[in-house]
């Protein structure tokens, strides 16, 4: 209910008012169109205060009823339509956030107040979508177009000062915002109304030209940033009311698109991946952590502990690599507060709290433990063996490996309940993705507890059972796999990557394996292939490039070249000399490969193997793997994941395609029995029923 408080010496104050962040839909809006028409009526109110209750003005548009036609009534834009039409004037007072419609709403208003700590945004854009409800038109008039584009595209939040200083805002509040907002409210009773959309945009070429040349190709996820451009251009050339309803139109058209769908799918999925396990008890914070190995990966996961205010210990036996890792914290923080990215305040607060130990004591009394050594088993059993003895009860116990198997580290203590995989993704101070990895003898109350500490360090966490790659790296193998093969049969590691380029990830498997360094996944096979030699078909490429030392950029060359100091890849005709070799030595005949066989050899097989883990109960739901594929992996978010995009392009087409690749080339394309049934009867993974692989499998 909105709490239409008394008139304050003259000015009303509303409030938006719909648990938890005042989302703007027909309940929150109709009861503040009434208010409003009272206070317009009321001869003793002479202006408004528009707010929100609990402390945040409006998280936007209800997300639930987008893509609902026709939207129910009264909306957002009833409510701006009213706000425009007031004869008396209405400041917001920004407290919280403003988000998306919430901003739109404050825009309409004579004039903003924000408290020190608000927030806005106009985050539509990461759902495939634009301002829909005038914020295009409103906000170039405004602060002007470049700064306007740069919010509209941007869609990240600015803090209040900095929209203080765009002109966003009036004023930051010294004390209460409402307070503020009501004593400017009353300086303006009066005099005539200072609307935004009887001011004019001063034109900006550059800046228009600039965001275009910036914008992703339409095709390839740049519907909407081109229609947000588009619309921008028309604050300056058409008039105000031609503005609204152009922008309408293409609001219209972007709803409707696939690449919309797309994003909003991934927003979902995000959060159904987030619920934790049914009758797991909610979990306090952690406050303490401790991260044992303080090399690439233990480093960022410090640092990404620290940047969620948990202090923690970072501990390595070697006192050299602890001084190291020292040395790259402090300049990674150092980097971020030159670029002004983080005040001097955050980042002394941040290097604070991480210490450095050599001994693993530091984890005796810590909420968190998360390990990071050396990938190997006996190594990190030794770890748990030792982190069983000395850490709390009640502490959970997490490891980082990538490919060990979490239940034979849980195995080596007397509390496997408490041991779970955490599996961040380098950068892991950067990187969006966590894979939490179920054990077989994991408690859904460790699993609900690792899934709050994703929320808590800002990562996205997905749940994941114990197999060899988890979900992410096990899907990896089968694309770049396939990648390899190509390359012997003929396609160019710079061909190949273009098409994955094109597609819409930000590199090809080629570039980002220079990238990660070849000679990871080189000693992994080796030990692979120690124990158990290489089945079917085996591209012998990225061994010999290994054997040659090229590791990729660290060391000038892997599948291309690099100048000294200079990340471009540059194709090297000794990389086509080691192929055309191990194609000879593998019989294969070399061929012009078409560029829709490299994209369907690659992707096709991430989307088989994405239903054999839903099949085995490895991903709880479909949106899972896709959550997965596009934090971790890049798969491009406009096509909502692997499994996403194989429910747009149909389950039939693409079992044809693979039983016709898997007669060419062997079981590697062999459909999944789930892929082959849910075509077979018409359906998809957006329809299949899922049950709720959280809970531990039962035998
Ligand atoms: P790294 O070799 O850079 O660091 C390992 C660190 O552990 C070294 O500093 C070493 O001194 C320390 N260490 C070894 N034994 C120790 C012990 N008993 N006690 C304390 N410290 C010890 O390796 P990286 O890349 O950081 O990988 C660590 C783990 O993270 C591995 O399990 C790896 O599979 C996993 N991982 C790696 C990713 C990557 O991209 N590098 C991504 C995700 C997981």
């Amino acid at each position: 209910m909105v709490e239409n408080s008394a008139n304050r010496d003259g000015v009303s104050v509303l409030r938006i008012d719909n648990p938890p962040v005042n989302a703007l839909g027909p309940h929150s809006v109709a009861p503040l169109l009434e208010s409003l028409r009272t206070a317009v009526s009321d001869p003793t109110v002479r202006a408004v205060v528009l707010a929100g209750a609990r402390g945040t003005f409006s998280g936007g548009a209800d997300m639930k009823t987008f893509g609902v036609t026709p939207s129910p009534r009264p909306h957002t834009r009833d409510l701006i339509d009213a706000i425009e039409a007031s004869p008396k004037p209405v400041v917001a007072a920004i407290e919280g956030v403003a988000m998306g419609g919430g901003l739109e709403v404050a825009l309409a208003c004579d004039a903003r107040v924000a408290a020190s700590d608000a927030r806005l945004a106009l985050p539509e854009i990461t759902r495939g979508l634009l301002p829909g409800a005038g914020g295009t038109q409103r906000l170039p008039r405004l602060i002007g177009v470049g700064p306007a584009l740069a919010m509209i595209l941007g869609g990240e939040p600015v803090g209040a000062a900095r929209a203080a200083e765009l002109g966003l805002v009036d004023r930051v509040a010294r004390g209460d915002a409402v307070e503020d907002a009501a004593e400017l409210a009353r300086s303006l009773a009066g005099a005539p109304r200072r609307r935004v959309s009887e001011q004019a945009a001063t034109p900006d070429a550059a800046a228009l030209e600039a965001a275009r040349r910036k914008a992703q190709p339409e095709a390839r996820g740049g519907l909407a940033e081109h229609a947000a451009i588009a619309c921008v251009a028309d604050a300056v050339d058409v008039p105000f009311a031609e503005g609204l309803v152009r922008e309408r139109q293409r609001f219209v058209d972007l709803i409707a698109s696939e690449q919309s769908k797309a994003r909003i799918h991934v927003f979902f999925a995000e959060r159904e991946a987030a619920k934790p396990p049914a009758g797991a008890a909610t979990p306090a914070p952690v406050r303490t952590a401790a991260v044992i190995g303080g090399g690439t990966m233990g480093t960022g996961i410090a640092m990404a502990c620290a940047n969620a205010g948990v202090d923690v210990t970072l501990v390595d036996l070697q006192p050299d690599l602890l001084e190291r890792a020292r040395g790259i914290i402090a300049g990674n923080y150092g980097a971020t507060l030159s670029k002004g990215k983080l005040s001097q305040a955050d980042h002394d607060a941040r290097i604070a709290r991480i210490a450095f130990a050599t001994s693993l004591d530091a984890a005796a009394n810590v909420d968190l433990v998360i390990e990071a050594v050396f990938e190997e088993m006996d190594v990190k059993q030794d770890v748990f063996r030792k982190l069983d003895a000395i850490a709390r009860r009640g502490a959970i116990l997490a490891t980082n490996t990538s490919t060990l198997d979490v239940d034979a580290i849980a195995g080596v203590t007397a509390r496997p309940q408490d041991v779970v995989g955490m599996h961040f993704f380098s950068p892991a101070n950067v990187m969006k993705l966590l894979e939490i990895v179920r054990g077989a003898r994991t408690s859904p109350d460790t699993v609900a507890r690792a899934l709050a500490v994703a929320k808590q360090l800002k990562k996205v966490g997905v749940v994941a059972g114990n197999c060899d790659g988890f979900i992410g790296n096990r899907m990896l193998y089968t694309y770049t796999r396939q990648a390899g093969f190509l390359l012997e049969e003929g396609a160019p590691p710079q061909r190949i990557d273009a098409v994955i380029k094109d597609f819409g990830f930000p590199m090809g498997p080629f570039a980002m394996g220079d990238l990660a360094g070849l000679d990871v996944g080189w000693r992994i096979r080796k030990r692979r292939h120690a124990e158990h030699p290489p089945e079917g078909r085996y591209s012998r490429v990225a061994d010999r490039l290994c054997e040659l030392g090229r590791f990729g950029q660290k060391t000038g060359a892997g599948y291309y070249r690099y100048e000294s100091g200079s990340r471009t890849p540059v194709p090297d005709p000794d990389v086509d000399a080691i192929v055309r070799e191990c194609a000879r030595e593998g019989g294969i005949v070399q061929r012009d490969v078409a560029d829709d066989e490299i994209l369907k050899r690659c992707m096709y097989p991430l989307i088989n193997e994405g239903a054999k883990i839903l099949a085995e109960g490895i991903a709880a739901r479909p949106g899972d793997i896709d959550v997965v594929w596009v934090y971790g992996y890049g798969f491009p978010a406009f096509r909502g994941g692997p499994l996403r995009w194989a429910d747009a392009i149909g389950l039939r087409s693409i079992v044809a395609d693979l039983e016709t690749f898997e007669r060419e080339h062997g079981d590697a394309f062999t459909p999944s029995p789930l892929l082959r049934e849910l075509a077979a009867s018409g359906g998809s993974f957006g329809t299949m029923k899922t049950v709720d692989a959280k809970e531990p499998a039962r035998a």
